[in-house]
């Protein structure tokens, strides 16, 4: 089956209203005319997941181009007495396309659980929103051989309950703890392999929605690491974090996936 190419920025928690406003400008103007017409007929998707006081800016900057723009996180509940969470609903109010759910400095900082990320995950598809489940092991687990294990019970929890249309409708990034932001990304082939197990683990719920979900890699990706990982059968993009804060580099990486510049799926 052909899946569009994604690749997606995760600002996480850096920029200001000024910084953002130069770094999309410079984002809009780097893309190649190829990328541009791609990313405008649907045949690649691009976009940014920006801290929630800028989704604001990130609408008004981006509506008019062919990127998308989304959450860093929603909340399990979809509305009431919950300081400082942001609720599928009040993304969708800023025309996001999706959110992140579970990432690792989530899982870490606030302490998330693979039952609370299935319940963030089930407030977006709710609200018709593109889930973005990031799942990855810690550097222990694959030291001692069991980072598969580790990543198909978090893909497990996640997805458990859905129906075949709501499975297909996910994308799931697979991000390895000890690859995020230390400049150590996995390799294609160890990439590719996990990507081959967390799909085979979607196909006992659903052959088809397994051919359709989404795996994007993420951990240190840069423009020279891009393509090779892009070439793998089972890589359909990538979520970028350092990298998605230079204009240049991110806007690179979002080409190397462009139906045409590489030879894959
Ligand atoms: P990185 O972050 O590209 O800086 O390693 C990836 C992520 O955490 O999404």
């Amino acid at each position: 089956m052909q899946r569009v190419p994604l690749v997606l920025g995760n600002w996480k928690m850096n920029g200001s209203a000024q910084a953002n406003e130069a770094l999309l400008q410079g984002l809009l103007e780097s893309l190649s005319p190829e990328a541009d017409a791609a990313l405008k007929q649907g045949e690649l998707q691009a976009g940014v997941a920006v801290p929630a006081p800028y989704l604001f800016q990130a609408a008004t900057r981006l509506r008019t181009s062919g990127l998308f723009w989304g959450a860093q996180d929603c909340s399990d509940e979809a509305s009431g007495a919950f300081t400082g969470e942001i609720s599928a609903s009040m993304i969708k109010d800023f025309e996001c396309q999706f959110a992140l759910v579970g990432h690792s400095e989530r899982r870490e900082r606030a302490a998330e659980t693979n039952s609370l990320v299935s319940r963030k995950l089930g407030q977006l598809l709710s609200q018709g929103l593109m889930p973005v489940v990031c799942v990855g092991e810690p550097l222990a687990e694959r030291e001692q051989g069991s980072a598969e294990a580790f990543v198909v019970e978090q893909v497990r929890a996640a997805t458990k309950g859905l129906n075949d249309q709501q499975l297909a409708s996910l994308v799931i990034a697979y991000e390895p703890i000890w690859a995020i932001g230390t400049g150590m990304s996995a390799s294609s082939d160890d990439a590719q392999s996990m990507h081959a197990t967390i799909r085979q683990e979607l196909a006992q719920q659903s052959q088809s929605a397994a051919q359709a979900v989404r795996i994007l890699y993420g951990g240190s990706v840069k423009a020279a690491t891009a393509a090779s990982l892009f070439a793998q059968p089972d890589i359909d993009g990538a979520l970028v974090g350092g990298a998605s804060l230079d204009a240049t580099e991110f806007a690179s990486i979002v080409q190397s996936a462009c139906p045409g510049a590489q030879s894959l799926h």
